[in-house]
């Protein structure tokens, strides 16, 4: 359907006063809110992955200072600030290796300079909170815009976890790639990593394409190489959590093991990020790659199948080396190898 607009997940909304964001863990079986009306709330969604993905994390815990604030007493605005301190520093300690989040948290707290009075400091964290959402919303577009002359008619893309509207304000990253490629004509179908241990590919990149009618297809992670091996994946496009001022992707677990095979087989490998997915200070020793519960790993959707007295590893994301990257699809435009030479260029 050409021309037509593919925005019509909204993930995150003001409404009556609180936040609300799609439960993604109910997907793709009911399409709920949770609401949020505490910081506490907002940490504890985050968390428990009800909202995830780098960009909309971004977002939801700009909102979360806004909730901070406005549930603050008192008239001493030093101590006001301090308070909110301690919930920027909770939030962002919810997970830890995407960088949106803290860009946004620091940014809304940064808000907290311009008042000169308690009260007035929830209307004024709102102004940011609602500006970064505008602004992320509209790089998703520019994203889009940018990637999809990347991409030709009868493309087959693969994609990893889930880089759509339900990981960002709306529109997505990778899948904004193909949402602006299938707007201009092309036809273009779509292979969804499961993604596990907790299938965001299956569950919710398989949701949201199939709900706009881009053709999509489900693989087992497994499968991604042996399908790169036949000849059938032209184009792979992820997004990314953190992406550093070497170019070194940080992304969910298995982003590198098809960057590896992508390589060995020629296929191009994208990656699509907004600018508050880069962090140009930190080096790559440095980035911490969250450990999360091992019971997302022994077990799918609550039944154990590895047995009881086995342990696991569950380590959230992966790096992918910039050697392996052909080009980042950024919302100021492609950036294409050598990548640390141009990241500079075009952010620094
Ligand atoms: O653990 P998740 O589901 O938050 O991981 C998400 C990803 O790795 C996405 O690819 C990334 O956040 C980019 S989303 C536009």
């Amino acid at each position: 359907m050409p021309g037509k607009k593919r925005d019509s997940l909204e993930p995150v909304r003001w409404k009556n006063g609180a936040l609300e964001a799609i439960d993604t863990t109910k997907l793709p079986g009911r399409l709920v809110y949770v609401r949020m009306r505490t910081v506490e709330q907002v940490c504890s969604a985050i968390n428990s992955m009800k909202v995830r993905g780098a960009p909309l994390i971004g977002v939801v815990g700009g909102y979360g200072m806004v909730l901070a604030a406005m549930n603050l007493g008192g008239s001493d605005l030093n101590q006001a600030r301090s308070q909110l301190r301690k919930s920027a520093d909770a939030l962002v300690l919810t997970r830890p290796t995407g960088v949106n989040l803290r860009w946004a948290v620091e940014r809304v707290f940064k808000a907290s300079s311009r008042v000169n009075s308690v009260a007035s400091l929830g209307d004024e964290l709102k102004l940011e909170a609602d500006a970064i959402l505008r602004e992320e919303l509209e790089s998703a577009h520019k994203i889009g815009r940018f990637g999809a002359a990347l991409i030709e008619d009868e493309d087959t893309v693969l994609t990893h976890c889930n880089a759509g509207a339900l990981a960002t304000a709306g529109y997505g990253t990778a899948l904004a790639v193909v949402r602006s490629a299938v707007e201009q004509g092309k036809r273009v179908s779509v292979i969804a990593t499961e993604t596990r241990p907790l299938l965001q590919g299956s569950r919710l990149t398989a949701f949201e394409l199939a709900r706009d009618g881009i053709p999509v297809r489900v693989i087992a992670d497994s499968a991604a190489a042996q399908l790169m091996a036949q000849g059938v994946v032209d184009k792979i496009v992820v997004g990314a959590d953190r992406i550093l001022g070497t170019g070194h992707v940080t992304n969910k677990i298995g982003t590198l093991p098809i960057a590896l095979g992508a390589k060995f087989y020629g296929v191009p490998f994208y990656v699509a990020a907004p600018v508050s997915t880069l962090d140009l200070l930190t080096d790559v020793s440095r980035v911490v790659i969250e450990e999360r519960d091992q019971r997302e790993v022994l077990s799918i959707g609550g039944r154990r199948f590895a047995p009881r007295n086995v342990e696991a590893l569950n380590p959230a994301f992966d790096i992918t080396p910039p050697e392996l990257v052909t080009g980042i699809v950024t919302d100021r435009g492609v950036v294409r190898q050598p990548l640390m030479e141009n990241i500079r260029a075009l952010f620094g």
